[in-house]
């Protein structure tokens, strides 16, 4: 196994891969200059092919009822100090109108895992937009559903959908989520949707509890050769009613070395400086982009109920109108010198 951290990023850029252990070497030995160095040069891949444009994705967060109780998440059905909430089809309509005039072209579609929203209820709401709207695309987060579900609401017209796989490493995945949660078939979601033509994007959080190099290293090796489309990575942040609610949150040093880990194994990969990123530290999505990331996603929900889809303690953007999020984050790219651009924002496909 090769050595010091410049040495295995080199080989990375050559051969856009590393061993397992390799990836887990290269976070353990990593210090400000190795960072610095691997910034640079997914930087440098993202701007070949991206150059300064950072896409933008309203998000709609349409349900926080879900069936689960992953440990990790506010919205897990045991915390019963949360008041729920879903949306109607036409609130969902009035928020993707509202996003369009903003110039949004993408509207994400996402939610715990309610049982309301059958297949018969999102399939209209699916049609509808892509109706009114044929230059957008409808990326979907809805969680786990059968191959059959996917099928469906593709066939009605979504484009990508977004399922983080969590944690690429069996034991992990069984800390983080209660027995009837299942890792196969996590997984095995994941491959239908790439199988069904979906562009897929995966992920993970960084610094969930009793995560170490060893489990980010499977996670890199599992993008590696999943190949997502997307890949979304923010800190764990802890939430107040959840049995993790005293466990540090990740930060956002580590978070933003692995975008430009993950921005040089896949260049042309759709990379979010996520929300989560943005809560731990208050230039976070800057840092973020900074990394290698060309992905925002501020906020389309309706103000009234932002607060009540609280992952995690001290969420940004609840109390801003979605207006003031688009502006702020065209504001804030601005300020490091890029720009946000209202393309549907496709990935590109290299040779
Ligand atoms: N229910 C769907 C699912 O689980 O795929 C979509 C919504 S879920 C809230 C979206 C993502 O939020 C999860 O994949 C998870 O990685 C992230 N998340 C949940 N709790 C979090 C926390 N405490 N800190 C950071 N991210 C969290
Ligand atoms: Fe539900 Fe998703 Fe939260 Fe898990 S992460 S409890 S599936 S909303
Ligand atoms: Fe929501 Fe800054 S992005 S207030």
């Amino acid at each position: 196994m090769s050595g010091n951290p410049e040495s295995l990023i080199r080989k990375l850029q050559e051969t856009r891969s590393l061993e397992e252990a390799e990836f887990a070497e290269l976070i353990r030995q990593r210090t400000p200059e190795s960072a610095r160095l691997l910034a640079d040069l997914a930087v440098a891949e993202r701007k070949r092919l991206y150059g300064n444009d950072v896409f933008i994705r309203g998000l709609i967060e349409f349900t926080n009822i879900c069936r689960n109780d992953c440990l990790y998440c506010g919205l897990r059905r045991s915390n019963t100090a949360l008041v729920r909430y879903r949306l109607t089809p036409e609130e969902i309509l009035s928020c993707a109108e509202d996003g369009y005039t903003l110039g949004f072209r993408t509207f994400v579609l996402q939610g715990g895992e309610d049982g309301y929203f059958t297949d018969e209820v999102l399939i209209p709401v699916i049609r509808e937009i892509k109706k009114r709207y044929p230059d957008c695309a409808v990326t979907l987060s809805l969680g786990e559903r059968s191959r059959e579900s996917y099928q469906a609401l593709y066939d009605a017209g979504a484009d990508r959908y977004l399922l983080r796989h969590e944690t690429a490493d069996r034991g992990h995945y069984a800390r983080l989520h209660p027995p009837g949660m299942s890792f196969d078939h996590r997984m095995q979601c994941l491959r239908e949707l790439k199988e069904i033509g979906y562009q897929v994007g995966c992920g993970f959080m960084v610094g969930s509890p009793g995560q170490t190099e060893k489990e980010l290293a499977k996670d890199l090796k599992f993008i590696e050769t999943f190949r997502p489309d997307m890949c979304g990575i923010g800190p764990f942040i802890p939430h107040h009613q959840t049995p993790f609610r005293d466990m540090p949150a990740g930060s956002a040093e580590l978070t933003c070395f692995l975008l430009s880990v993950i921005r040089l194994m896949l260049p042309a990969v759709l990379l979010p400086a996520t929300t989560a990123l943005g809560t731990i530290h208050p230039r976070g999505r800057e840092m973020g982009i900074l990394a290698g990331a060309n992905v925002v996603m501020p906020n389309l929900s309706p103000r009234s109920i932002r607060k009540q889809y609280e992952l995690y303690d001290n969420k940004i953007c609840t109390g801003e109108e979605s207006a003031q999020c688009r502006g702020c984050l065209e504001t804030r790219m601005e300020s490091i010198g890029y720009r946000t651009v209202t393309a549907r924002g496709d990935a590109v496909r290299e040779a």
